[in-house]
């Protein structure tokens, strides 16, 4: 083989193991498929538009802030989208519980109960992020994603029938 020939496949090969590199290490960070963190799946909508509205929006901040995790943003800047994700969670608290008032929906108590429990382990979980960081947050990640799918399927959605059942003012 001439030399030509034998160093232009050394590049080819050298080219091919650094794509593979590249895929791999795309693998790892999202978890070993090229999908978002966390998808929107119709079997997550609880059939109030307003409040399908706002989980969608959970949830590409979620997607959001594990994207700056990925590429490696800083503290303050994954701290801020934790904060913005945080809030806007207790806001949609506020507007479901008040649809749920509105219609008196039996589950009530038990369902702002569970509202005030993610309230308190994000609490918990922001205090700790204050001392450490990358680890935490990955922490805090996986809770609400996980959070976001257990309490949509459920808890959310049994308040589907009551509120669609109801004139809300
Ligand atoms: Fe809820
Ligand atoms: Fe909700």
């Amino acid at each position: 083989m001439a030399f030509r020939e034998t160093g232009n496949k050394f590049l080819n090969q050298g080219a091919v193991h650094a794509q593979r590199m590249i895929i791999i290490v795309e693998q790892a960070l999202t978890g070993g498929n090229l999908m978002s963190f966390l998808e929107w799946d119709p079997k997550y909508s609880v059939n109030v538009p307003q409040l399908d509205k706002e989980h969608q929006t959970l949830l590409v901040m979620v997607n959001e802030l594990h994207s700056a995790m990925k590429i490696g943003k800083g503290k303050e800047i994954t701290e801020k989208l934790i904060n913005q994700c945080v809030n806007y969670a207790q806001q949609h608290f506020q507007n479901e519980e008040k649809f749920m008032l509105q219609c008196k929906y039996a589950d009530f108590d038990e369902h702002k109960k569970q509202h005030q429990l993610f309230v308190e382990r994000v609490t918990e979980l922001k205090k700790e992020l204050t001392k450490n960081n990358f680890v935490l947050s990955s922490s805090m990640l996986q809770f609400l994603k996980s959070w976001f799918i257990n309490h949509v399927v459920m808890v959310d959605k049994k308040y589907s029938v009551t509120i669609n059942g109801c004139k809300i003012s």
